[in-house]
């Protein structure tokens, strides 16, 4: 399987249109720096066969930068489109409404999500005078069989209750956030997609260990960050974003693990979004590192 990273930023992106912060005015003076929203392109077994892991607000742009992703020779529009959702997010969920020129939609997510997109979002209301939409129930991790989508095992491995701001009012589930799990059963190889980690389980460290690839939730260096940059009143985890550095963070978790790990996710307030920020170096050492953009992985 083949990872095609299109975005590694948190809601808002780098830089954030309404935000003059140092990250921010940092990928304005160097536009290297810019990211999109978090999302990726997973490509199963056969040429041409791929979904994509969350629609980002950036989608268009994100399909349309990748050659691989573009409607073919001979072929007048991209016929179908593949979703799987981590979570009912507006930074990982309003690109569907950017894909409404398709024929047909297949959207794959967890129940608590389903709910939030259709009955609060109204998404299906919303779209289907433009395309069809089919939702599917996206299995979670352990229990009965994944679902195949391009070839590939795909499930859902509960992480917490943290609900979109939208739906905040809507009950608890264990799967209102998860980690996608990405299986090819041609080569075993496994990767791991969690861009909001709230806190570490033990069935989490489990699949951690068994897997090639773990992309995780990089959105805040440290615990402080939100409070200290002025952006929230909270801390990280209070924001459902486990921070990386510190006690409890999850580079400590994660320096021994065999897996290639990667950070997505960043918030613009991160100090990793300065490649020349010294922590780069310092998670390098633990075997760490952050999310390019564009960047692919084959697994
Ligand atoms: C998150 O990642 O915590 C959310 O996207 C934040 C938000 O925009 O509400
Ligand atoms: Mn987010
Ligand atoms: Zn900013």
């Amino acid at each position: 399987m083949l990872l095609r990273i299109l975005g590694t930023a948190a809601g808002g992106g780098l830089p954030q249109w309404n935000c003059a912060c140092p990250g921010c005015a940092g990928a304005r003076r160097h536009p290297s720096r810019r990211r999109l929203h978090d999302g990726l392109a997973v490509h199963g077994a056969d040429p041409g066969t791929w979904f994509l892991a969350n629609a980002t607000p950036d989608i268009a742009e994100q399909l349309e930068g990748q050659s691989a992703l573009r409607p073919g020779a001979g072929q007048q529009r991209t016929p179908l489109i593949q979703v799987v959702l981590t979570d009912a997010e507006l930074d990982h969920t309003l690109g569907l409404l950017r894909l409404r020129e398709a024929a047909r939609i297949d959207i794959w997510c967890t129940q608590p999500v389903h709910k939030a997109l259709t009955a609060r979002l109204l998404l299906t209301d919303i779209l289907s005078p433009y395309t069809t939409l089919t939702w599917h129930d996206l299995p979670l991790t352990g229990a009965g069989h994944p679902a195949t989508i391009a070839g590939l095992e795909v499930s859902a491995l509960p992480l917490s209750d943290k609900r979109p701001r939208y739906a905040a009012d809507e009950g608890t589930h264990p799967a209102w956030s998860t980690a996608l799990k990405v299986r090819d059963p041609a080569t075993g190889t496994s990767a791991l997609y969690a861009p909001a980690l709230a806190t570490w389980s033990a069935p989490l460290n489990e699949e951690i260990a068994a897997a090639d690839c773990v992309l995780l939730d990089g959105t805040f260096l440290d615990e402080d960050e939100p409070r200290r940059t002025g952006i929230s009143q909270r801390t990280a985890s209070g924001m459902g974003h486990m921070p990386i550095d510190g006690a409890g963070g999850t580079a400590e978790r994660l320096h021994r693990v065999g897996a290639q790990v990667y950070y997505t996710h960043l918030n613009n307030t991160n100090p990793l979004v300065d490649p020349g920020d010294p922590a780069h170096e310092r998670l390098a050492g633990l075997g760490l590192r952050v999310a390019e953009e564009k960047m692919e992985v084959q697994l």
